[in-house]
């Protein structure tokens, strides 16, 4: 992993704050995106200012993502090296279904964990595609690492709404694996069960029910867990692809 360039989005909390201390912690350089810029501003100061960049702002505007990447090619690593690692986790949850949930997050979720996803996804790949033109195909590994959902194959019945954004970020991750697989680059896709982050209370999950839940399932994954997965993956010879990853807290049987 060392002298690897990544970034990495929603990276204030959870599982991207996590998988951000693993990357640094293993000697890659990370640009490190979420809208509190305070938070950022903290991980970068807590974890050094040589190996980190913040750029803080929305993860599904265009002019953020472009800024994220020029940001790894130009201030990190080897000068003109784009991100060779992608990591799209920025994303959010609502509570019920179609029918019970909130509407007026709809379209900041849709914005966030789709648009977004397939924002981002895009923008990397041209450039890592770019990139590789003219090498020997495997030269090095280069991902994009995409956060799905158990609830994105299985529908969930307590969060079928959220959980159509994650089965349209399957197909996403899916159908670019299978477009990019011939040029070397891995799109993979990590869909985890329940994790304890900030997630269930930006979702606005009944705590009381949650906890009930927990005490038949759990305990839930932690956001290290869900990291070490992905550091499984992408730490894999560049000709090897774990290409999709379903971990669940054990004791969790459904979704
Ligand atoms: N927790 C679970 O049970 C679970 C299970 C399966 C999959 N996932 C997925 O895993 C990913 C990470 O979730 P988590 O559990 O770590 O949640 P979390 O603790 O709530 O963290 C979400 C992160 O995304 C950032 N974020 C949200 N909207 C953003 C936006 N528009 N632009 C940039 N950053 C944004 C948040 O930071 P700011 O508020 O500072 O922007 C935060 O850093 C999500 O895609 C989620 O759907 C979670």
């Amino acid at each position: 992993m060392k002298g690897r360039v990544a970034v990495v989005t929603g990276a204030t909390a959870g599982i991207g704050e996590a998988l951000v201390r693993r990357l640094v912690g293993d000697g890659c350089f990370v640009v490190v995106n979420a809208r509190r810029a305070d938070r950022l501003d903290d991980l970068r100061r807590e974890l050094g200012d040589e190996d980190v960049r913040c750029v803080a702002g929305d993860a599904s505007d265009e002019s953020v993502i472009e800024r994220m990447l020029d940001t790894a090619r130009d201030a990190l690593g080897t000068p003109g090296q784009e991100a060779d690692l992608v990591v799209i986790n920025a994303g959010r949850g609502v509570a019920g279904s179609v029918i019970g949930s909130d509407t007026a997050v709809w379209e900041e979720m849709v914005r966030t964990n789709y648009l977004g996803a397939a924002r981002l996804l895009r923008a990397a790949a041209l450039r890592m595609q770019h990139e590789a033109k003219g090498e020997p195909p495997l030269t090095r590994a280069r991902d994009i690492v995409v956060l799905g959902s158990v609830v994105g194959r299985h529908v969930s019945p307590f969060s079928s709404m959220y959980g159509s954004t994650k089965f349209a970020v399957h197909s996403l991750a899916e159908g670019a694996r299978r477009e990019l697989a011939g040029t070397g680059i891995r799109v993979t896709l990590i869909e985890p069960g329940f994790v304890k982050t900030e997630f269930q209370g930006v979702a606005g999950y009944d705590q009381a029910w949650f906890e009930e839940v927990m005490a038949k399932v759990g305990p839930p994954l932690s956001p290290d867990d869900v990291a070490r997965t992905i550091m499984f993956s992408i730490s894999q010879p560049a000709g090897v692809h774990v290409s999709d990853l379903v971990l669940r807290p054990t004791r969790q049987e459904y979704p």
